[in-house]
């Protein structure tokens, strides 16, 4: 019997220093470790992410990071096969010290090298935790994707639509900024939200008058700062009930537009599995009751794995390396790190992009 193949994955594109190590194979893959350390700490007293403070902290802390995962998953370097490493899309910075430890690392060791799209990585993950079969739709919102996919192969994807300005998870946060609530902003928000009630405020839902799956989330940060402007100025402030009013139509208004552009993504498509759902927004339980109904009325099950894969990690690195892999690629030294690099190339150019960088 052939001995299972072990596979390095590293994360590094935005404001996560991680690495997992995964055995394969790809249809009964098993994640052995995945280390994740956050750099909330370091932005934020600036209010987004510093891409100098997080490449720097990105290369301190790379290495620490396989140590522990080689750690946690009991083996040693030599018993790594291959090393999967986001090259893109990101902060520059980031991608480059994933890219360059990956190589160091691949070539001290003489070990073939695969650079992954970290899209990819988020894309794949209902494949990982819960089998989905191929084709798929993916809604991927956080605080710096927002994206409809859809996932017909490991190296094939069509994208269907997304933002064209701010992710949904920066327009939580920035919601949260203005009305005084802690962050990140979306947990904070969805709290407030719970005791409001949602129909107090008309907020708009930008676009959903447009055919097609495009999404708009900036103006409705806007219009909840005139709704905040009037009320200070007719009362002198917000009161705690206000505050409670706003953020449930705020939240109302974003679970709008994700519902009803992701059941148009759905409309015309053949042989879908499944709807899934990724990224940090993903855990927002408005979104997610709208979401199971939109999947249940196209006749498919919601997939939502669990928020240490949703949110960024290096497990869905290896995995898409490991996919990759399988299928013969193989990445040398001359691997290039790309701050944009679109999963789906056909696609229009992006318009916007989020706070953490061009990936949106
Ligand atoms: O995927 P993630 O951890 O990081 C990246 O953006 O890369 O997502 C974080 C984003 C933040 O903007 C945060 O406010 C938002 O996800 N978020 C939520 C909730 N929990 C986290 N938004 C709405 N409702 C939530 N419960
Ligand atoms: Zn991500």
């Amino acid at each position: 019997m052939t001995r299972p193949l072990h596979i390095l994955g590293l994360e590094s594109s935005c404001d996560d220093t991680a690495a997992a190590i995964l055995r394969g194979p790809g249809d009964s893959a098993e994640i052995l470790s995945s280390v994740v350390r956050g750099q909330a700490d370091l932005h934020a007293a600036y209010g987004g992410v510093v891409p100098e403070i997080a490449a720097r902290a990105h290369a301190e802390r790379l290495d620490f990071a396989v140590e522990r995962a080689l750690e946690e998953a009991g083996l040693g370097l030599d018993q790594i096969d291959a090393i999967a490493v986001t090259a893109g899309p990101g902060l520059i910075g980031g991608v480059l010290s994933g890219v360059m430890t990956a190589k160091g690392l691949a070539m001290g060791l003489a070990k073939p090298l695969v650079g992954v799209n970290h899209l990819a990585g988020h894309a794949l993950t209902p494949r990982l935790t819960d089998g989905a079969a191929f084709p798929y739709l993916l809604l991927l919102v956080s605080g710096g994707h927002c994206q409809l996919l859809r996932v017909d192969g490991a190296e094939t994807f069509v994208r269907l639509g997304g933002t064209i300005d701010d992710a949904p998870g920066e327009a939580f946060d920035k919601v949260a900024r203005l009305l005084g609530l802690p962050q990140p902003g979306g947990p904070a928000v969805e709290a407030a939200a719970s005791q409001g009630d949602p129909t107090r405020f008309a907020l708009p839902r930008p676009l959903l008058d447009r055919p097609g799956c495009d999404m708009s989330f900036s103006g409705l940060k806007t219009a909840v700062l005139r709704v905040r402007d009037g009320l200070a100025s007719e009362q002198g402030g917000l009161t705690e009930a206000d505050r409670a009013d706003l953020c449930a139509s705020f939240q109302a208004a974003v679970a709008d537009v994700l519902a009803a552009k992701t059941a148009t993504a759905l409309v015309g498509q053949e042989g879908l599995t499944a709807l899934a759902v990724a990224g940090g927004v993903a855990a927002n339980r408005t979104l997610r009751a709208r979401l199971e109904s939109v999947a249940a009325e196209a006749g498919l099950p919601l997939l939502a794995p669990p928020m240490a894969l949703c949110t960024d990690n290096a497990a869905m690195i290896a995995y898409a390396g490991l996919l990759a892999y399988e299928a013969g690629r193989r990445d040398d030294m001359s691997l290039a790190a790309r701050p944009r690099w679109p999963l789906d190339r056909t696609a229009a150019p992006l318009v916007g992009f989020g706070k953490k960088g061009a990936k949106a």
